[in-house]
């Protein structure tokens, strides 16, 4: 088939899908925003041919069988937050964003249950669960931007992964289309249910390669009475392993949060991100630990009283245990202010590394000596959710623009040492384009077969978001 005839075929069904959906379903040229020409990757831009943005999954069936009859390769795109490029065009695209795919459906208190359109963003389901009484555990830095189907999409992890799991044990029934536009609507409320393959996880961290997520169906918790939060200040990481230990053993189910910081990430956030410290820095790594209880009067004494215990059994330099919802605040913006690392250090690359809790520092102090020798100028900063086996690192050149960013060298050198220390090239992230090479060093040759057999089964034409993943 000749150029103009494709040209022409796919006018036609932009025509057709923008009377099918309405005006403002179809975004094309000038139109179409920056935003939906890339994820938060730092990576660049691509205009897509169109932006399609249906209102249900009826919506998303058409605008997939149209993408389909002219062989037009297709993006699923939610908050577009995302580190991997998995939601990014390519050039000639059609992007399908669930952007006004928002609401939620229902509240069911009964079957502690929440319905809700993909495109809902975190923070609004979290509010609308909270105004029910009720809580949704789901917590990410993004949770502003992010949409309920994109943290679906990457089975989304965050920080409280370590009391309520990743994405995936959140999430019970949904509804997605298909490669060829068949709309499987599966919105089971039921914890239990057996019958046959579980589907909803074939697309839950598959990252827009299998379906389109339209709807969902959430697990919602008892909400928390009591929230406790202390900024600790610690000698060293073997410090931190055993106040980890203490605060399991000592918090029991009530511990919902444990995020560290090394040295390196507290001098970049206290001396160039503008953050006042609320500790004083005389420790060499930082421990962010929360703990959430259903009994207001008692669980804050019980949690300053451990607090207290692990001071004197000499785990700790120091510690500062808020008094207010501000002074909560206050000492999450630590933990948070990485959302403005773009600002602060200028292109940089990240990375979202998943290794036992026990070889953390090891692989931390190994990687950050392994980058500045090999690469000139390569400053690198640790933090992460260590009690999930989950690091984050971010590592730049100063000056540099990202496209002159060392990202292979870096890249080989990173994912040399995950690969040495028998860990995963992401945790929480996903893979999408930015870590696709280095897939074979967390997944065998044989599961990553099993990877496009599944892929070639649902897609056989290979237009869902091609090239992503695998
Ligand atoms: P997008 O970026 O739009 O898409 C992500 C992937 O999902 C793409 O492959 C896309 O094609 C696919 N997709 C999107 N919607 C659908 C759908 N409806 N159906 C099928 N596929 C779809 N991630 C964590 O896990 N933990 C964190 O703590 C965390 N913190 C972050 C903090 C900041 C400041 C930022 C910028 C990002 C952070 N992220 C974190 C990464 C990101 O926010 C998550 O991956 C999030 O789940 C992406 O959601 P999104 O709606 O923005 O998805
Ligand atoms: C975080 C993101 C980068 O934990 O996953 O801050
Ligand atoms: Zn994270």
């Amino acid at each position: 088939m000749d150029g103009v005839m494709e040209v022409d075929r796919l006018d036609r069904e932009l025509d057709a899908l923008r009377a099918l959906l309405g005006s403002q379903a179809v975004l094309l040229g000038d139109d179409i925003p920056a935003r939906n020409c890339n994820d938060w990757s730092a990576t660049p831009p691509q205009v897509p041919r169109a932006v399609v943005r249906p209102l249900d999954a009826a919506g998303v069936a058409a605008a997939v069988k149209a993408c389909r009859r002219v062989g037009l390769p297709f993006v699923p795109q939610g908050g577009l937050t995302g580190l991997c490029r998995g939601a990014a065009p390519e050039l000639g695209w059609v992007a399908i964003s669930t952007e006004r795919m928002v609401g939620i459906e229902e509240i069911d208190p009964t079957s502690a249950t929440m319905t809700v359109k993909a495109g809902t963003p975190l923070q609004v389901i979290q509010q609308a669960a909270d105004h029910a009484g009720l809580f949704f555990p789901l917590d990410l830095g993004s949770r502003g931007s992010c949409a309920i189907g994109g943290n679906l999409s990457t089975n989304a992890g965050g920080n409280r992964v370590i009391r309520y799991g990743m994405t995936r044990e959140l999430v019970l029934g949904l509804e997605v289309v298909l490669p060829d536009g068949t709309v499987i609507t599966n919105l089971n409320k039921l914890l239990k249910n057996n019958a046959g393959y579980d589907l909803k996880h074939l697309f839950i961290g598959s990252e827009g390669t299998l379906g389109i997520i339209t709807r969902v169906v959430l697990r919602l918790f008892a909400k928390p009475r009591s929230t406790m939060t202390a900024l600790c200040a610690l000698a060293d990481y073997p410090a931190v392993l055993r106040f980890l230990d203490a605060a399991r053993v000592g918090l029991g189910p009530l511990l919902s949060a444990f995020e560290v910081m090394w040295s390196d990430y507290w001098e970049v956030i206290t001396t160039r991100a503008g953050v006042r410290p609320p500790i004083a820095s005389g420790g060499q790594i930082y421990v962010l630990v929360e703990a959430q209880g259903a009994d207001e009067a008692a669980d804050a004494p019980r949690f300053q009283d451990w607090l207290e215990d692990t001071m004197e059994r000499g785990l700790l330099v120091d510690a500062v245990v808020s008094q207010s919802l501000a002074q909560t605040q206050g000492l999450w913006a630590v933990r948070d202010i990485c959302s403005e690392f773009g600002q602060v250090l200028g292109p940089h690359i990240s990375y979202d590394i998943g290794l036992s809790v026990a070889r953390m520092d090891e692989f931390a102090t190994r990687c950050k000596a392994a980058l500045a020798a090999a690469i000139p100028g390569c400053e690198s900063v640790y933090y992460g959710h260590i009690a999930d086996g989950n690091l984050h690192l971010v590592s730049w050149v100063h000056g540099l623009t990202v496209e002159r960013q060392p990202k292979e060298e870096m890249d080989a050198i990173v994912y040399g040492l995950v690969r040495d220390v028998g860990g995963s090239i992401s945790a929480e992230h996903g893979i999408g384009t930015a870590k696709k090479k280095w897939l074979g060093h967390a997944r065998s040759e044989t599961e990553i077969a099993l990877m496009r057999t599944l892929k070639a089964a649902l897609d056989p034409e290979g237009l869902l978001n091609p090239g992503k993943v695998i």
